[in-house]
């Protein structure tokens, strides 16, 4: 038994419409009934936020609900950001923080990601930093340190009061969509090395907590391998996640390890 609660993510990305949306939690809701002993969250777009929350009150469900971003500002003159208490407002406990999308397609870097990191914390809203290499880097051997630098610096001025709320994803970039997993073995050496590197700055008991989810082409199929892995608290999902049965796999995959 893992003394840490398994959390399973649906980062559903720029997919669904509103009323695509609405359907995929509710069935998302009934398959995480089944489960309660993990903890489901699911990230649809911003505009879908309030319908989704409401569909999941409507169905008593303790699934969670968060954003895919967050803006560092409380308010003010950010054209087009997205405030940490708007989300809270939008019925959001959680947020993702430097998703690889963000990094390497809208170019944010890690001052930036943890000052939405903080800001978020702040604010009272549980984060998801996510970290993770590229191809090349694990080519040439630097997967370790990319990791080890990306969840330093996410985490710099963040206190130990905050890290209850701080859960980190490893998503190699390699893996992401490309239909590439991790083996179970290489997941479990990034993950033991995060969690060395919160040891490092947070000492043991915080580092014995944090949950480390793995992120990659995430299916029904490998999620039960992956998840056996003793510092794999979890996955978060992308493709996988906009399919009510598939996800409901590896909910039932985490309910397994736990
Ligand atoms: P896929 O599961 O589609 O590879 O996406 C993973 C991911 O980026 C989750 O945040």
């Amino acid at each position: 038994m893992h003394a840490r609660t398994p959390i399973i993510g649906g980062n559903w990305k720029m997919n669904t419409t509103r009323a695509a949306g609405v359907e995929l939690a509710k069935a998302v809701a009934a398959k995480a009934a089944a489960h309660p002993r993990v903890q489901t969250v699911v990230f649809p777009p911003f505009p879908y936020l309030i319908p989704v929350g409401e569909a999941l009150r409507a169905a008593s469900s303790a699934v969670g609900l968060g954003a895919q971003d967050v803006y560092h500002a409380d308010k003010g003159a950010f054209t087009g950001e997205v405030a940490p208490a708007m989300l809270s407002d939008c019925g959001c406990t959680w947020v993702l923080a430097g998703h690889s999308e963000r990094r390497h397609v809208i170019g944010e870097g890690d001052d930036n990601i943890n000052l939405k990191l903080r800001s978020a914390l702040h604010a009272g809203l549980g984060v998801v930093l996510c970290v993770g290499e590229s191809l090349h880097q694990r080519e040439v051997g630097e997967t370790n340190h990319v990791n080890e630098k990306q969840t330093r610096l996410g985490l710099r001025e963040v206190t130990p009061a905050e890290m209850d709320r701080l859960v980190i994803a490893y998503e190699p970039i390699w893996a992401i969509g490309t239909g590439k997993t991790a083996t179970p073995d290489d997941a479990q050496d990034a993950h033991r090395h995060i969690r060395a590197v919160v040891k490092d700055i947070f000492g043991t008991e915080i580092a014995s907590k944090v949950r480390i989810q793995y992120g990659g082409s995430v299916n029904a199929a490998n999620a039960q391998a992956l998840m056996s892995m003793p510092d794999v608290d979890g996955a978060l999902v992308g493709g996988a996640s906009l399919k009510p049965d598939d996800f409901g796999a590896i909910i039932a995959a985490a309910a397994a390890r736990a």
